[in-house]
């Protein structure tokens, strides 16, 4: 069966409890994922368990937007990944470039938040991705093949585990302006490339998705969904209103 298609709503920081409830709401009111699209909603932690008690019966999945790889004990301010399997998450961001910047996240942090969601049944949906300076330095595809390498050093697939690695260049987040669709499948060609190295190619194609991210909206999806290598979308911005969201949805094919 050929693979969903994939759309991640990353709420980030963006709403209170209760204006993540009344969106939430809208979504399971108006977005109806075809049998080839799966629907994630990424709302913060304070948000997760009111966010599950609206979309839980949906057909719209739940996720949080990082984890903490011990499963309990004195770790103020975490969340374990058993927390995240009771409040119903089915999918788990790491190494978000935001989390790297703000939080000082390192790879072999995020090699281990990886460990824990597949150990506990999570997606994990790695982010990786160049900054400006980077990008201009040529060092695109070293930092981007390097911050994957290292996410899954020593990480073994069983058939049950799911996983995703999201293409976010860190200067395209928020801008406005997503990556040109040539240049966001070579560098998930270039990713895919690595995963080659490290799984089978049946691994690669049946529980792997490669995604994208960064200013995707209603105009842009499209165009960015022209290659097969595409499997799916991170949403900041567009996923804050139901409209964009659902529009961008339509868009998509
Ligand atoms: P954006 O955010 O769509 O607002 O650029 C994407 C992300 O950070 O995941």
């Amino acid at each position: 069966m050929a693979k969903k298609k994939l759309f991640f709503a990353n709420w980030k920081m963006s709403l209170l409890p209760n204006q993540a409830v009344e969106l939430a709401e809208a979504m399971v009111d108006k977005i109806k994922p075809r049998a080839d699209q799966a629907i994630c909603l990424l709302p913060s932690f304070s948000a997760l368990s009111l966010v599950q008690t609206v979309a839980g019966k949906s057909q719209l999945q739940l996720g949080a937007q990082d984890i903490f790889w011990q499963e309990h004990g004195a770790y103020t301010g975490e969340e374990s990944a058993l927390t995240l399997r009771e409040l119903g998450c089915s999918s788990v961001l790491v190494g978000h470039s935001e989390r790297r910047q703000y939080c000082h996240e390192t790879d072999e942090m995020v090699n281990k938040k990886v460990k824990t969601c597949l150990e506990h049944g999570l997606q994990p949906i790695i982010c990786v991705g160049e900054t400006f300076e980077e990008r201009k330095d040529g060092q695109k595809d070293f930092i981007v093949m390097q911050q994957l390498e290292k996410a899954l050093s020593g990480v073994k697939l069983t058939k049950f585990d799911r996983l995703a690695v999201a293409y976010e260049p860190v200067w395209e987040i928020g801008s406005g302006q997503a990556a040109l669709p040539d240049e966001v499948w070579y560098t998930l060609q270039v990713l895919k490339q690595l995963l080659l190295n490290q799984y089978s190619p049946e691994v690669v194609r049946d529980q792997i998705w490669l995604l994208y991210g960064g200013s995707v909206d209603a105009d842009n999806i499209l165009g960015l969904f022209g290659h097969p290598v595409l499997e799916g979308v991170l949403v900041g911005g567009s996923s804050l209103s139901v409209d964009n969201f659902n529009q961008l949805i339509q868009a998509s094919s």
